[in-house]
């Protein structure tokens, strides 16, 4: 369940993770286009596909820098939508990318952590995360919190990345992840050591069996998985009782 693999105690990992994240947020837009060859662009918007169109509030945890809010909000006609993340800097520029789109009307910030998310239980039609999970040490946390929040009936969904069953794409993608990653990660944003980061957290994170027992352990009903681009990214998604 926890994919710290460093000596660092949990909180550490946590610091880690935010001053990465921190570190990285004037190239992550850039980077995520570059590396996923703008996959992640279709992934979010098959994620914010799979909410009912009639949601009226939404919750994005770990929100990060709001690609995937603004696809929701796009898809979702009416909705409002809270964006959580620890790290402000992502969320300001959140804000900025809400305003272009204009719909800073429908879209609030909020600073807090994923593992105790600041609003009452039942407050959303949906909660949703994208490439959030797998920096939580405590993912059965953070998704228990992600179910809390919502309303019984309502969907919790969550967008991450795989490894490709194919043994020869496994293989690409290994090198991909292991090699060109840290280089590319390393040559833009200056920091490579943060490159390196992502390609241990995707190894080191559940597998997709793996997501399914989790909602499942969660008490989530409906419980399914959808496979991405061969593999290497999958939707999970279930209902909340
Ligand atoms: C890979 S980015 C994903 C951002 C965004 N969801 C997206 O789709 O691009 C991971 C984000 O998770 C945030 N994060 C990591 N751990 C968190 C936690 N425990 N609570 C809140 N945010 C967290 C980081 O600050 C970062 O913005």
């Amino acid at each position: 369940m926890n994919n710290v693999k460093t000596t660092r105690t949990v909180d550490e990992h946590v610091q880690h993770v935010r001053t990465i994240f921190d570190d990285i947020t004037p190239s992550y837009d850039l980077l995520n286009r570059i590396m996923s060859a703008r996959r992640d662009v279709r992934w979010r918007r098959r994620l914010a596909g799979r909410i009912d169109s009639d949601a009226g509030r939404i919750i994005d945890i770990a929100a990060g820098t709001g690609d995937q809010a603004i696809e929701v909000l796009r898809h979702v006609p009416h909705a409002g939508l809270f964006c959580l993340d620890f790290v402000p800097r992502m969320l300001d520029i959140a804000r900025m990318k809400a305003l272009k789109s204009g719909l800073e009307d429908r879209i609030d910030f909020c600073i807090g952590d994923a593992t105790g998310i600041p609003f009452a239980d039942n407050s959303f039609d949906a909660s949703v995360i994208a490439f959030g999970l797998r920096n939580i040490p405590d993912k059965a946390r953070a998704l228990k919190e992600m179910i809390r929040v919502v309303k019984p009936g309502g969907k919790v969904l969550c967008l991450e990345m795989s490894f490709p069953e194919n043994l020869g794409f496994r293989g690409f993608f290994s090198w991909y992840l292991n090699r060109m990653i840290p280089f590319i990660g390393g040559l833009i944003s200056r920091n490579r050591a943060a490159y390196r980061y992502l390609p241990n957290s995707i190894q080191g994170f559940l597998r997709p069996e793996q997501m399914t027992d989790l909602f499942r352990q969660a008490g989530l009903t409906e419980v399914r998985k959808l496979r991405l681009t061969s593999g290497i990214a999958h939707i999970h998604e279930g209902i909340v009782r």
